[in-house]
């Protein structure tokens, strides 16, 4: 189990084997061969804290939030606006109402775009968003401008992977609405300076959505220094429970917007002629929330907080730095995505070899990543390629697996040699 006495907060150093033995599933073997597992930006493996904290909710603690006078309704009610508060500060929010659990990174975005989008996009308006976007921030706004008769504009990248803000300075203008970008893109792992890309919407008072997916796991977040209007990510890749996730926004903002989806808990009263909707946050939780899911992301948050963001980040450069070093040694890859500012993702082509059989063959290895269009087809046109392998790491991963993926890509070259 982790604690901070096991980390030298002078080194800046994680003590990888003790977290390594926190997450039971990364004993396993897989094929005969012990599992390395490299696919942390599809989702994170979990601590066996946010196991047991799950498995305590539903066994000692489970009731419906909000609706009882009964001690248990009112102990899950406590923890879940608990878990509320443990997002608040994880994210520097500046209160607890600008913290709406959703079911991820996805219907964050969703939200944000049949809500503010619906009330603030007209025919003729514009929305931003960039060429590495991850699908689910490209399809929402796109339904949205059919549905207003508004225009998508994309920020072009540069072959390296970093957004061009050039050409995104002269995308903005009169009838720019919002502009959504991703933290860090899941592709090429890019890490996008997204406090200098707000400043620039904000001179124009237009407001900003950033897709969190891929940061929060992997590098301290802070939305007040980020000073963006909305930022969404989801549990699963924080090492906590699927189906949960969070969008912040800013209060202002929330406090004006249609509520998103209709039924119990957002409202404040409801006759057949009117209804009132609740405060924030609740106007946005309609129905019976992911009471679990809430309380298991707290968890995880409470795991990530206790190693501390700022080692994982700096461990995380150092075994991206190592892992980029090595596989530039596998004659015929090439990385996609060589961004100056880049998180732990390392996604690659090699000669010759489609993305598929490579993954196919590291899998026998025990090795697990990922390959294909990694939800972002148009990304994947502007690469040039149909596909992609990608190797994505987290806190708990080391050398040796890197070694172990390097290995086991020389013998997919011997294979198709
Ligand atoms: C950058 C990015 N955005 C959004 C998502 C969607 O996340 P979710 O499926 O958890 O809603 C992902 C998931 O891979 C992602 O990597």
């Amino acid at each position: 189990m982790v604690n901070l006495t096991t980390v030298s907060p002078e080194s800046a150093r994680l003590d990888v084997a003790s977290i390594r033995e926190d997450f039971p599933i990364l004993g396993q073997r897989v094929h005969g061969k012990p599992l390395v597992y490299l696919d942390n930006a599809a989702t994170t493996q979990k601590p066996q804290v946010v196991i047991d904290r799950l498995v305590r909710y539903y066994a000692e603690e489970n009731a419906n939030i909000h609706r009882g006078v009964h001690a248990l309704s009112e102990q899950a009610t406590a923890t879940y606006d608990a878990a509320r508060e443990t997002v608040r500060s994880f994210l520097n929010a500046a209160t607890r109402q600008e913290i709406i659990f959703v079911r991820g990174t996805t219907e964050g975005i969703n939200l944000v775009a049949q809500t503010y989008g619906r009330t603030h996009v007209g025919p003729g308006d514009e929305i931003v968003i960039s060429e590495m976007e991850h699908h689910s921030n490209i399809v929402p706004w796109q339904i949205l401008c059919e549905e207003k008769h508004a225009r998508l504009r994309v920020i072009p990248i540069t072959d390296e992977g970093e957004l061009r803000l050039d050409a995104y300075e002269r995308l903005l203008n009169e009838r720019t609405r919002i502009v959504s970008i991703p933290h860090v893109s899941n592709a090429l792992g890019t890490i996008n300076p997204v406090a200098e890309i707000v400043r620039r919407a904000h001179q124009r008072g237009i407001p900003v959505v950033v897709d969190g997916a891929q940061a929060v796991a992997h590098m301290p977040v802070d939305v007040q220094a980020l000073n963006c209007d909305f930022y969404a990510f989801s549990s699963h890749k924080v090492f906590g429970p699927t189906g949960a996730g969070v969008l912040y926004g800013r209060a202002a903002l929330l406090d004006a917007m249609p509520p998103y989806q209709a039924g119990g808990d957002m409202i404040e009263s409801v006759t057949f002629e009117r209804t009132s909707y609740n405060e924030l946050p609740y106007k946005f939780e309609a129905g019976t929330p992911h009471i679990a899911g809430a309380i298991g992301l707290a968890a995880a948050i409470d795991y990530v907080t206790a190693v501390g963001l700022d080692r994982i980040a700096t461990y995380e450069q150092a075994m991206r730095a190592y892992g980029t070093e090595q596989l530039a040694d596998v004659p015929g890859l090439r990385l996609t995505g060589t961004a100056r500012d880049k998180a732990g993702i390392l996604a690659f082509v090699l000669d010759g070899v489609h993305p598929h059989d490579i993954g196919t063959i590291l899998d026998r290895a025990g090795v697990a990543v990922r390959a294909g269009h990694h939800c972002c087809q148009p990304l994947m046109s502007r690469l040039g390629v149909p596909a992609t392998a990608r190797a994505s790491l987290a806190m708990y991963n080391t050398r040796e697996e890197i070694d172990a993926l390097v290995a086991a890509l020389h013998y997919v070259r011997e294979v198709f040699a």
